[in-house]
């Protein structure tokens, strides 16, 4: 009897817990409707942010921004630039503009799309700089084409980025940074930095010591950060090579006889 309601009653916890979780979204998605600092899939606005921001300073995109803590973070270190969160999940996106709005960071806004479409909110060469923070590593080799930094998604970003371009990944997978040095030898990308431990440099840059939500809970569980920043060449190689890439993917996960 005693386990009968132990039962009942956890049920009833969770299933109270599910709803309030249900009804706390609903109204975040609601609440994001109504932030100035909030795009959602808007129209028209390719090419006009400097309208949106009333100024025509540099802007950087952070993708797969969650809650949005670096566009947060490098918002308040550079007052002088502008700062732009771009995630699908607007009860993530809520979190971080709810910040910005409470803090008065008028040089942050928030653009609720999927990244695979991003040509379609950002003119040639409206992006000065990119960071990419923790973005799931799609670690099955079939899902290498959804890794933000697989060439598919890099020439995405050089319809949108400056010549010369910085792209920031932070992450705590050793395999998407491996993907990505990969990447960036292949397709002729020259990398600035990159670190396999960023916490163990004498000194961290103020720009790195930004942690984010998905950095605390160490999903990869190797107790490191992986940096690298790289550049875009003039031309990205055509899609032909990304069947290479693929093969030597494949060939790297083989287990040696
Ligand atoms: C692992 S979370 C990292 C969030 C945050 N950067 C952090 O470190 O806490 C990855 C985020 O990427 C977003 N995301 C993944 N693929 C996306 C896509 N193609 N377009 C838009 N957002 C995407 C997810 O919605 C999720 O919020």
């Amino acid at each position: 009897m005693l386990i009968c309601i132990s039962v009942h009653l956890h049920i009833c916890t969770s299933a109270h817990q599910h709803i309030n979780m249900g009804h706390k979204k609903l109204i975040r998605f609601a609440e994001i409707e109504t932030f100035p600092n909030v795009l959602q899939y808007p129209e028209g606005k390719k090419g006009r942010w400097q309208e949106h921001f009333g100024n025509d300073r540099p802007l950087t995109l952070e993708l797969a921004c969650g809650k949005g803590e670096y566009t947060l973070g490098l918002a308040r270190m550079h007052p002088d630039r502008n700062f732009m969160g771009v995630d699908l999940k607007g009860n993530r996106i809520w979190a971080g503009a709810k910040k910005a709005l409470l803090e008065g960071l008028s040089n942050v806004a928030f653009l609720r799309i999927l990244i695979d479409g991003i040509e379609h909110f950002f003119a040639p060469r409206e992006v000065s700089e990119i960071w990419i923070t923790f973005p799931d590593p799609q670690l099955r080799l079939g899902k290498a084409k959804k890794r933000l930094t697989h060439p598919r998604f890099l020439r995405r970003y050089q319809n949108i980025l400056k010549p010369g371009g910085k792209i920031h990944l932070k992450t705590d997978s050793p395999n998407l940074y491996q993907f990505t040095q990969k990447v960036c030898a292949l397709y002729g990308c020259p990398v600035l930095e990159q670190s396999d431990n960023v916490y163990a440099q004498p000194e961290v840059k103020p720009e790195l010591a930004i942690k984010t939500y998905y950095e605390s809970l160490d999903i990869a569980g190797v107790n490191r950060v992986h940096y690298i920043c790289f550049t875009l060449p003039e031309q990205l190689p055509g899609a032909e090579l990304d069947a290479r890439l693929q093969q030597e993917l494949m060939q790297d996960e083989q287990p040696a006889s």
